[in-house]
């Protein structure tokens, strides 16, 4: 987790790392800091968002050319003034920004103490800054070199930028694991764990590769690896606007975010489909097509969000490709010796395309041969240089930590790549294609009145934004989207809740339904239909109070529960893709009226950069 930016270049460093900051604090927001050279290196840094920073150095001299800025989400160390960044070293004439886990960090501690190092922080980055300072002193060498050699010690994952007071022209940044872009401006240079930071100034940017050493001194960008091969850097141009990583008058990213979805949805599928001629195409799927074609398994690898994306794309490509599908959770799956082979076809799906588990499953796939397909958000990330193949989602910039508009882009992505197996497998008839591209066509202008029931969404909210638990039923397509809606409250709400298969209830959750309980039962007109109907009145039978999602028309169910809210028809292969907006909404409205931080929800960060 973490963010981190550093600039160097003719204008005043301050003020652009910590508008940078404020950008990447979706990353982590428990404290942050800012380290400057203006003839001395000075480091400031609080507890609390960038915000309390910025109080905090109101009345300090923050003027210089090259800084750099750090926000925090912990990992070694509770979140307080000392454990922020940036660290010294020992001796104070280095300091560090880090985003990652050095995970042999007690041992080399050990040793560096044992060679008269103090250190002020429980943190392992300080650790990294002082073996830097050790190798620098023993091995008499410049800092470039010291922070390569000490690339060799360290294990676990980083981004890093270092400063040094004795070298007031230098910024000095190191990858493993964890982001770091570079840009490049007119006469200036800056660095951050995303572009978001940097598009402000320029699009011209360089992803850094795992292992590469960066040194920006007087002017000059020069990379290379950690064995010491110098590199060409590759400069590509970002397509990003600013206005899309700004809130564009909406209260909270969040909000912006679902209220984006009709067009982030168009756009995930803009290039793709011409449902008119039946014409699909994927770039990404292109190469590979034979291999998903006779593919005996397709494994899906994600974490949050992104795995209820996944769990959709089990119920589409086994019934429109019939190809077996098993959807794991990153994080186990990497540690549970799976069986895959080389006809396995492992899908790795995520918004940040940084997540670690994820990283790390499909990297495990990878070494047993499986061919890996990425389905990413964010351009150029982790995720999407690692898979062989992949198609980006184009919803975007997603900021609020609660996922939403890129929920809606993978289903959109998958429900395209099950329509483009199914058809070259033949199992998915040129009619029945057809009609899945006309309504897939349908579905952002059917958002969009998905979105009018805003209104009647706020007042069920206040009906129900003191209750202390909250349970979620679907059952098939609907299944997923009551795991996300019920992961939505949780996460930014702070409201116990929980989603399950709508029949499995009376296997044990049953038993916690009473006239308290709020129960979303996500019931619309689909093949299980009669039988969620015999589910709602299971609730009812036991007084729950039962708020439905249902297919506009609908008369059986408004007659059962208690709060109805329709969305528009759709089939039932699409259906999350409307279904979760309400469910979206209800999760924000009930937050907001919590007095919830919605778009930066406690101990939570946008991506999961440790396991
Ligand atoms: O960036 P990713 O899609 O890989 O992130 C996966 C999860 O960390 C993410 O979906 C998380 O669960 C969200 N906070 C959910 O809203």
């Amino acid at each position: 987790m973490c963010g981190i930016v550093a600039y160097v270049g003719h204008r005043d460093a301050c003020p652009i790392i910590l508008k940078g900051l404020k950008r990447l604090e979706y990353r982590g927001y428990d404290s942050a800091g800012i380290a400057l050279m203006n003839g001395d290196l000075s480091v400031y840094k609080r507890k609390g968002k960038v915000s309390d920073l910025e109080e905090f150095i109101v009345d300090k001299d923050v003027h210089g050319h090259i800084g750099m800025g750090h926000t925090r989400w912990a990992t070694h160390g509770e979140p307080n003034d000392v454990n922020a960044h940036p660290h010294y070293s020992s001796s104070k004439r280095i300091a560090i920004i880090h985003n990652g886990i050095i995970e042999n960090y007690a041992a080399l501690k050990t040793l560096l103490l044992e060679k008269g190092h103090t250190f002020q922080s429980e943190t392992d980055s300080e650790v990294f800054i002082n073996l830097i300072e050790d190798i620098q002193q023993n091995s008499k060498c410049s800092l470039p070199e010291a922070v390569r050699l000490a690339l060799h010690e360290v294990v676990g994952a980083y981004a890093i930028v270092v400063l040094s007071k004795e070298d007031q022209n230098t910024l000095i940044a190191a990858r493993k694991g964890s982001p770091l872009v570079v840009g490049i401006g007119e006469g200036e240079y800056f660095l951050a764990s995303d572009a978001t930071p940097i598009i402000e100034y320029t699009n011209d940017v360089v992803y850094v590769n795992d292992f590469e050493l960066v040194v920006i001194r007087d002017g000059e960008l020069e990379i290379r690896t950690k064995e010491d091969v110098v590199q060409t850097p590759y400069v590509q141009r970002l397509e990003m606007a600013l206005e899309s990583i700004e809130k564009g008058g909406y209260p909270h990213f969040m909000l912006k975010e679902i209220f984006e979805q009709p067009r982030s949805i168009l756009d995930s599928m803009r290039g793709r489909m011409i449902a008119e001629s039946n014409h699909l195409m994927m770039g990404g799927i292109r190469e590979f097509e034979n291999k998903f074609v006779n593919a005996e398994r397709i494994l899906i690898v994600a974490c949050g969000t992104s795995w209820h994306a996944g769990l959709v794309a089990e119920y589409l490509i086994e019934d429109l490709a019939r190809i077996p599908v098993e959807v794991e959770y990153a994080s186990e799956f990497r540690y549970r010796n799976p069986i895959i082979s080389e006809r396995d076809i492992v899908i790795a799906i995520s918004q940040s395309g940084e997540t670690a588990d994820t990283l790390a499953a499909l990297e495990l796939a990878k070494s047993k041969g499986a061919t890996i397909f990425g389905i990413c958000n964010v351009v150029g990330s982790s995720i999407a240089r690692a898979t062989d193949a992949g198609a980006y989602t184009h919803a975007g910039p997603e900021i609020g930590v609660a996922s939403t508009k890129a929920f809606t882009a993978q289903v959109t992505v998958l429900s395209l790549i099950a329509m483009i197996i199914g058809s070259k497998r033949g199992t998915l008839e040129t009619t029945k294609l057809h009609q899945l591209m006309v309504e897939l066509e349908s579905i952002p202008a059917k958002v969009e009145r998905a979105l009018l029931l805003d209104v009647q969404i706020q007042e069920i909210s206040a009906t129900f934004k003191d209750a202390t638990n909250f349970l979620y039923l679907g059952r098939g397509y609907n299944f997923p989207v009551a795991l996300e809606g019920a992961l939505k409250l949780k996460e930014i709400s702070y409201i116990h809740a929980e989603g399950y298969p709508a029949a499995e209830m009376k296997h044990g959750p049953i038993a916690l339904i009473d006239e308290h309980m709020p129960v979303v039962v996500i019931a619309t007109k689909d093949s299980s239909y009669e039988k969620i109907v015999s589910n709602i009145q299971e609730v009812k039978a036991r007084k729950g109070r039962i708020i439905a999602i249902v297919t506009e028309g609908d008369t059986t169910i408004p007659a059962m529960a208690d709060y109805v809210i329709e969305i528009p028809e759709t089939s039932e292969h699409l259906v999350p893709l409307l279904s979760v907006i309400p469910l979206q909404l209800l999760s924000y409205h009930i937050a907001v009226m919590r007095g919830c931080n919605v778009d930066q929800p406690r101990n939570l960060a946008k991506s999961v950069t440790v396991e």
